[in-house]
């Protein structure tokens, strides 16, 4: 199983990047492969329609698509703004989606999100999946929402909270194995009718 995995914060010291780093460990240690990518390599512009026609996609949208084409389900750790999901995310969402075949198509994702506040994120969470999901992309029941993260790491990064720990564990483990029975299904859905 190959996963591509990235937090969508462009913070130095972010907590985002703490949880998915973690969930890598987790997911390696389970024998997947894992390519743990920086949000940076992916920079590009705010979503121009005109530039979209006349150049195609920018330099940052297309690592993006070769990242996601290459592997067989995705790990995203992403904040929440303002009650909702990271507009840097949802530009990222939105080229990325100008592509064909559409990459997003038939990709298993496991949404986190990490945040300070009492609430982790999660209602960013839901909204992020409505436009990975009308993407096409099949996204995990179960997310992740990490509350009080500014206190939630011990040294070594991992969850200091045991219940916390286990629960992305199982979570965790649980869409792995969903995303292995559904890799056959997942590569021909690729193949598929791309909007
Ligand atoms: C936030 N933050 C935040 N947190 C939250 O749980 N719900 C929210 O609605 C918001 N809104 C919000 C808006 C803006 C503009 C900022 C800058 C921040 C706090 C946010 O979760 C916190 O800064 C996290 O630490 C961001 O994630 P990283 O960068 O640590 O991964």
């Amino acid at each position: 199983m190959k996963l591509l995995a990235f937090s969508t914060s462009l913070r130095d010291g972010s907590f985002n990047h703490k949880l998915i780093e973690l969930a890598a460990r987790i997911a390696r240690r389970d024998g997947a492969e894992v390519d743990l990518a920086d949000f940076h390599e992916f920079d590009m512009p705010l979503y121009d329609a005109d530039m979209n026609r006349e150049e195609g996609l920018p330099h940052g949208a297309l690592a993006l698509e070769r990242r996601i084409l290459n592997a067989d389900a995705l790990l995203i750790a992403t904040p929440e703004y303002n009650y909702s999901m990271s507009g840097v995310f949802k530009n990222a969402i939105d080229w990325v989606s100008r592509a064909r075949p559409m990459p997003w198509r038939g990709k298993a994702i496991y949404l986190m999100s990490a945040s300070p506040s009492a609430m982790g994120g999660i209602r960013g969470l839901w909204q992020t999946r409505v436009p990975l999901e009308g993407c096409g992309a099949l996204v995990f029941p179960d997310m992740f929402a990490l509350p009080h993260s500014d206190k939630a790491f011990d040294q070594d990064g991992n969850l200091a909270d045991r219940e916390n720990a286990k629960r992305l564990e199982v979570e965790l483990l649980g869409f792995i194995r969903m995303a292995e029975a559904l890799a056959p299904i997942c590569a021909k859905r690729l193949t598929g009718t791309a909007r």
